[in-house]
């Protein structure tokens, strides 16, 4: 059998990883500074991570959540303790997409409203709903696309406010800074704007902490980086379990939980709590965040630097860089020659960089050199 060939791949065989290291089949070395597509946050194979998962699988993997599973428990309150969010109540399923699609369901059951409010360059995730809030029309089949889900312009408050006069919206929902639209942070003026409206027109605010949450920005979730947004539900996934499918949503203590409202065989196993459980405690432990948001201020500064370089976005170790040429032969060269991995983004001129949070300087430095190299050459394309 073939696989469903969807994936354009790059020609490289990952055999081994450690931190921000990767180990192709060859014993050829290479930088992460990609993070596996925003997922690794404590860096690969801790030995934290992989003892507790380890240990969990000697005991028990799954059972259903018809029963008890205490390690859920444990990994609700270290979460709400570490994220700030402690009042907050928590909903375990697999996947980003799945986050939101619950984060949208629950926010149109407590409103009794269908239509949602998403922004252009947004990417929710590729399931019915989340899909339909996605600004990509070409990942949205005929039967996701939806009358009642606007998509409306990035940081425009009155076409938000026009909307909501309709008194259909149920939600709005936004990243807490915009992935793979090569890292778009939201004003500060714009997501308390939002918070404030939503208020107003009895909508719920959805932030959308997929890639941006689990520290990467230096802060726990990014809508952190601004006071006062107090979203009513916040969707998780990626960095949550360093490579483990979980994903979930923090959930507002104004919603009232009944049975079967939300329900999943596969969300909040042992297995994934016990690996949710390890990424919290490094963190904490490790202070990864703090650790982010140092090396990324240090790589903005060093970056601003650089000839052929027209653009730089983000904070923490969360950062897109617009070249003064296309972004493909760059990456393609970063991985062929100097080794390194890195993201791309909607816009073709974008490199985005997501590394593991305990990734090292002279690692992020080895980079930066490169970078300089190839973009003191005239561009292949
Ligand atoms: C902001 C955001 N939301 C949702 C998703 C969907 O997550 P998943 O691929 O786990 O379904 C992604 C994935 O890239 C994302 O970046």
């Amino acid at each position: 059998m073939k696989l469903f060939d969807v994936y354009p791949l790059i020609p490289v065989t990952i055999a081994k990883a450690d931190g921000a290291k990767l180990w192709d089949e060859n014993g050829q070395e290479y930088i992460d500074l990609y993070g596996g597509h925003a997922v690794i946050s404590i860096g690969h194979t801790h030995p934290h991570y992989v003892r507790r998962i380890k240990d969990q699988l000697d005991q028990i993997a799954f059972y259903s959540n018809s029963v008890q599973i205490p390690i859920q428990k444990q990994y609700a309150e270290k979460l709400g303790e570490l994220s700030g969010y402690p009042d907050y109540e928590l909903f375990l399923c697999n996947s980003g997409a799945e986050a939101n699609e619950n984060a949208i369901k629950l926010a149109s059951f407590a409103t009794g409203k269908s239509g949602f409010i998403a922004f252009s360059g947004s990417f929710h995730g590729r399931t019915s709903g989340a899909v339909a809030l996605t600004d990509n029309p070409k990942i949205v089949a005929p039967c996701n696309a939806r009358e009642d889900f606007h998509i409306l312009p990035w940081e425009d408050l009155e076409a938000v406010e026009e909307a909501l006069k309709s008194n259909e919206i149920a939600g709005i929902i936004i990243e807490g800074i915009q992935g793979v639209n090569g890292i778009q942070v939201p004003s500060a003026e714009f997501l308390q704007g939002l918070a404030s409206l939503a208020k107003k027109y009895e909508a719920k605010l959805i932030l959308d902490e997929v890639q941006s949450g689990f520290g990467r920005t230096g802060k726990f979730f990014a809508h952190q980086l601004v006071d006062g947004i107090g979203p009513d539900i916040i969707s998780m996934a990626k960095g949550m379990g360093n490579g483990f499918p979980i994903g979930g949503i923090l959930i507002s203590p104004a919603f009232k939980a009944s049975y079967g409202l939300l329900g999943t065989t596969f969300g909040g196993n042992h297995l994934a709590c016990a690996a949710g459980l390890a990424v919290v405690e490094v963190i904490e432990k490790e202070n990864l965040l703090e650790n982010a948001s140092e090396l990324g201020e240090k790589l903005l500064e060093e970056l601003k630097g650089i000839a052929g370089i027209t653009a730089i976005r983000g904070t923490g170790l969360m950062i897109g860089i617009d070249l003064d040429r296309e972004a493909g032969p760059v990456r393609s060269e970063l991985v062929k020659k100097y080794h390194m991995f890195t993201g791309s983004a909607a816009g073709k001129n974008t490199i985005r960089l997501l590394p593991p949070l305990n990734i090292e300087w002279n690692q992020l430095n080895s980079f930066i050199s490169a970078l300089k190299e190839i973009l003191s050459q005239s561009p292949t394309s």
